[in-house]
């Protein structure tokens, strides 16, 4: 199939559409190595796909975009480090988008035709291609530090990021946003939902939305489970150079990158017990359960990098040198999350691509 990329024409509404999975060679000539470490299987795959339905109960929209974005005029969506396409398939099924999608090998007489891409650095957890297909969405492989190719700038209207937090260095940050600002057509928009590493058990020791950021040493150091958990999510963090406190720069990152920030809003994420008394609505949509399991699965994976560099350690500062002792660390973790509950911040904003 010929790429539609190589097929654009000067204008991006005659962009010669096809849906397709393109080979990694027509976008990008070399793909680093992706820094995330949950292996791209099947587990991961339906998590991602679980973790998407408790993030739309989280953020409230009841919807794949908050109300604050307009898609009458959008042509054009991107899905970067899309993941499942979780996302993308959700917004191409809903009525009002499925209506505009064109039909496979044809051109669509609409004005307001709407194109569905996605990329991500690995491409083993697209759907089959036979689902693609069927909704338009157009996959390929694109590592998002590196520019989009030359073809694809200025052409979004709409670019969609999501939990990244655990892929991308502080510098790797810098160059994904500078790639968004580029693929997005002047006023087009950024929507994008991180969260911070970083787990508390109660209210009262978390930090006011206008904190400077999370007090690291009291979350790595206090005794007891909370610490356990922040010694795997915060240390892994910081280990990579990755942010532990994006909820409360995500803004000021987006305004140096060329955006005006016009809908922002923090998130609490609760897991386990906690959910009865933060987000009831997990509850009644039986996702009590599978917010513990989500934060252990990935709680597994990061203390087993941080375990294999020599990197993992106790509340007390002691170095864990077992698996075995990984494995209980996680398991007091479960334990408190279900019996205490615990939660975490997540933080959306919807940015306006201005003039530099
Ligand atoms: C936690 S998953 C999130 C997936 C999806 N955005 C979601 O919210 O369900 C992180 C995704 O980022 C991808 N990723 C990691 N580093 C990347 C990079 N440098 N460029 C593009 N994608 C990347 C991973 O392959 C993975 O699919």
């Amino acid at each position: 199939m010929t790429s539609p990329i190589a097929h654009r024409s000067a204008a991006p509404s005659q962009f010669a559409v096809m849906s397709s999975t393109l080979p990694a060679s027509d976008v990008s000539e070399k793909h680093a190595e992706s820094l995330y470490v949950i292996p791209a299987a099947d587990p991961e795959k339906i998590r991602l796909g679980k973790q998407y339905e408790l993030k739309k109960i989280l953020v409230g929209w009841n919807a794949p975009i908050p109300q604050s974005v307009d898609l009458s005029k959008v042509t054009h969506v991107l899905d970067v480090a899309c993941g499942t396409c979780a996302w993308t398939v959700d917004l191409a099924t809903q009525p009002l988008i499925r209506e505009r999608l064109p039909v496979p090998g044809q051109r669509s007489a609409r004005d307001d035709s709407i194109h569905l891409f996605a990329c991500d650095i690995e491409t083993k957890f697209f759907p089959d291609k036979s689902i693609t297909d069927k909704l338009g969405i157009t996959t390929f492989q694109h590592d998002i530090t590196r520019p989009f190719p030359d073809t694809l700038q200025a052409t979004f209207d709409l670019v969609h990021v999501s939990f990244l937090f655990l892929c991308l260095t502080k510098d790797g940050w810098q160059k994904a946003l500078r790639n968004c600002y580029d693929v997005l057509k002047p006023g087009g928009f950024l929507l994008i939902d991180e969260a911070d590493p970083v787990v508390y058990s109660d209210m009262t020791s978390a930090p006011p939305e206008d904190a400077e950021g999370h007090d690291l040493e009291k979350c790595l150091q206090a005794p007891g489970w909370v610490s356990e958990a922040n010694r795997i999510y915060a240390a892994f963090a910081i280990e990579n150079g990755f942010f532990v406190d994006m909820t409360f720069q995500l803004s000021r990152l987006l305004r140096d990158a060329g955006f005006d920030v016009i809908d922002t809003k923090r998130v609490v994420a609760p897991a386990g017990r906690a959910c009865h008394t933060l987000k009831p609505e997990l509850v009644e949509n039986g996702l009590e359960d599978f917010s513990v399991e989500n934060l252990s699965f990935i709680f597994e994976h990061l203390g087993a990098a941080l375990l294999a560099k020599g990197k993992l350690c106790m509340p007390d500062g002691s170095v864990v040198t077992s698996s075995e002792e990984l494995k209980s660390m996680v398991q007091d973790v479960k334990q408190g999350f279900r019996e205490d509950g615990g939660f975490s911040f997540g933080r959306y904003c919807v940015a306006k691509k201005m003039h530099k």
